[in-house]
């Protein structure tokens, strides 16, 4: 097998959960579990793929399946590929009967606006919705594109895309011009749902500027834009001809139905955009039976939502986790969700904790930076609210510190409450590896074992399994149904960027360094390519760097992510250029404007040079350590040491 590429960072083999601790699942917990049955991990063993089954059975297929699983032609695999279905009808019609005025989203704008969906409520928007794309001339396989902030025309204008086979393209709403016209080109995407703009603490934020300013950049020619009113009056955006405004459409198409298009489950649901090992971003594909099934049976199984829970994922729509388990996971298995538009800190630092107590939330699923800045900012705030309607805890992202797993639990979950650790990715679709919280015990700071049907392994260079505690490369074997069908840019491109042949077949590489111990439990060292996870958003880091590159009087750059999830920039400059405040300015800006304000960097480091290897390698590694104050081993054998004691005083004047 070849790991070429993968340059094996962070093979010190310290693991996050550096206790042995053992959390039982609480006994109260396991008795009303979704999965509370042990022998669930054998079944799936046992049955193979077959044991996916119980996934797709918790959906409503048009027409059924027969067959499980295609696999004749690795490592293109098809789930369920005789079956079909629609995603906006699991999602919202089937409630229809049982639940139809039981809310569906509970909105919190930034204003302090609410607003509140039930399943008919959502039904009759997304109809109107759907009817009205289909006039401005979208139709099957068309790929819609989103760019919009966290209010409920996101998840309906998603909602309407599938509803008529109409694949959607969410963009982050922070990315920039540029970025939205190269994900609109590289998506193939003529039609355009984007708003006037939205508040950003107290200002109103021009969000149609930047849409139109991607339009002239695109080479696409966008046949049609809706444009939602965010912002009222606080914001004048004429539209042109060939733009139409979202509450006008809803309104005209009010009360009309439109028959969900049964999709082959194999066909295409959504693309999303993500960093990857080079330049461009991936768009990453992802099928409609498969996803979805995994998706529904990991939000009941792994998540332990039902319908009669209220439940919020804090993450954004505009990135997978807000897809999967914001949008499609809770709505398919029919629960209420908390849709939050605002920041964590605003008006106070108490407002997620406001917000549960307001909501009762049962099941609250986050990220470990927004733990880390709750531990910051002080127990006493959700000290001060009633949080006991929580039953379980969720994060995912980037690798939780025991102190800070036991944080949570105990100002969060009331000491009580399981915390499921969640390990996935863009292009797996939903959670892979994660404990079952009623059944699985808990190691805090350790992500868990790979969730029934998940074959995950960490192996060596060779692909040989490693000893517990032995650092390798997080793969995966077998197929599973959540999988990305494949990337935009070609079958070859999937195949050269994920997976590896070996003698025991196929392979899937996540990109992630890993341990295991004895028990089978997974640590997760961080990135092993050229990816850096801050602030929940993963950034390539060539990406960055041509972006600060770009600066006028910059010679080289590097960029990694610290302890904080926070950007650290390195950048050397021309001899004859001073590097002050000026250039930090323009190099915010230069990464506004290439990635969008989510890519400004916390800190820009001055240094005389980056620190290579003998080869010409910037060490990002050892740059990661200085930038997060960590120990680093020998460096003489770089081909510039004398630089590293610079790069540390640099660091510490900051
Ligand atoms: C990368 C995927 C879908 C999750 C949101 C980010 C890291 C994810 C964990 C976890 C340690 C984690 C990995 C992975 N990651 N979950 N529980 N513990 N690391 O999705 O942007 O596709 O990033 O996030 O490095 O490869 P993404």
């Amino acid at each position: 097998m070849d790991y070429a590429g993968v340059d094996g960072r962070r093979t010190d083999g310290t693991a996050a959960g550096d206790d042995e601790a053992v959390v039982e699942p609480p006994a109260a917990f396991s008795d009303r579990a979704v999965a509370n049955d042990p022998e669930l991990y054998e079944a799936f063993a046992e049955e193979g793929p077959e044991a996916w089954r119980r996934a797709a059975d918790l959906l409503d297929w048009e027409t059924d399946y027969e067959t499980v699983l295609d696999d004749d032609d690795p490592p293109f695999y098809e789930w369920f590929p005789d079956g079909r279905l629609n995603a906006a009808a699991n999602c919202v019609d089937r409630h229809l009967d049982e639940r139809r005025n039981q809310l569906a989203i509970r909105w919190f704008g930034k204003r302090g606006e609410r607003r509140s969906y039930t399943y008919l409520d959502l039904h009759r928007e997304v109809n109107a919705l759907a009817a009205g794309l289909r006039e401005l001339g979208v139709e099957e396989d068309d790929v819609v594109t989103l760019y919009l902030p966290m209010i409920p025309e996101l998840p309906i204008a998603m909602l309407a895309c599938a509803r008529i086979g109409a694949p959607h393209n969410v963009v982050f709403a922070g990315l920039s011009a540029e970025a939205l016209a190269t994900r609109i080109d590289a998506a193939d995407s003529s039609y355009l749902v984007t708003c006037d703009g939205y508040y950003r603490r107290e200002d109103a934020f021009n969000q149609k500027s930047k849409a139109d300013n991607a339009r002239l950049r695109a080479d696409i020619d966008l046949s049609a834009t809706v444009v939602v009113d965010r912002l009222g009056d606080a914001l004048d955006v004429p539209l042109s001809d060939d733009e139409h405004e979202y509450e006008s459409i809803v309104e005209a198409h009010d009360g009309e139905t439109v028959e969900p298009v049964a999709r082959d489950a194999t066909d295409l649901l959504f693309v999303m955009y993500t960093s990857g090992t080079t330049g461009r971003p991936k768009g990453v594909e992802h099928a409609t039976g498969g996803y979805l099934s995994h998706v529904a049976w990991t939000t009941r199984n792994v998540l332990d939502v039902r319908p009669d829970d209220t439940y919020w994922c804090a993450a954004d729509i505009g990135w997978i986790t807000g897809h999967s388990y914001g949008v499609y996971g809770p709505l398919s298995v029919g629960t209420t969700s908390v849709l939050y538009e605002g920041s964590p800190d605003y008006p106070d630092r108490d407002r997620v904790w406001d917000l549960i107590e307001r909501n009762a939330v049962s099941v609250f699923y986050t990220s470990p930076t927004a733990i880390r800045s709750f531990m910051k900012w002080g127990a006493e705030y959700p000290d001060a609210h009633d949080l006991s309607s929580i039953r379980l805890l969720g994060t995912v992202g980037e690798s939780i510190t025991p102190k800070a797993w036991r944080w949570y639990r105990e100002h969060v979950g009331g000491g009580e409450a399981p915390i499921v650790d969640t390990w996935w990715q863009t292009e797996t679709g939903a959670i892979s590896l994660a404990t079952l919280p009623g059944i699985t015990p808990m190691k805090p700071g350790k992500v868990g074992p790979p969730l029934p049907g998940i074959d995950a392994r960490v192996v060596d260079e060779d692909g040989e399994p490693v000893d517990p505690g032995e650092p390798g490369y997080l793969t995966i074997g077998a197929p599973w149904p959540g999988m990305l069908r494949g990337l935009r840019e070609g079958d070859e491109r999937y195949r050269r960027e994920y997976w590896l042949e070996g003698e025991d077949g196929w392979r899937y590489r996540t990109g992630d360094g890993a341990t295991v111990d004895e028990d089978g439990y997974v640590s997760i060292l961080g990135r092993v390519d050229d990816v850096i996870n801050v602030r929940t958003h993963r950034f390539n880091t060539a990406e960055l760097e041509s972006a600060i590159v770009g600066a006028d009087g910059v010679t080289e750059a590097a960029v990694v992510g610290d302890d904080d999830g926070k950007i650290v920039a390195y950048v050397t400059t021309r001899g004859d250029v001073d590097p002050d405040e000026p250039l930090r300015d323009a190099i915010g800006e230069g990464l506004a404007r290439a990635v969008g304000d989510v890519a400004r960097p916390d800190r820009v480091v001055f240094t005389p040079d980056l620190p290579k290897t003998r080869s010409g390698k910037i060490m990002r590694r050892l740059l990661e350590d200085i930038a997060r104050g960590d120990e680093f081993g020998d460096v003489s054998a770089l081909r510039n040491p004398e630089v590293v004691g610079e790069i540390e005083s640099a660091v510490r004047e900051e």
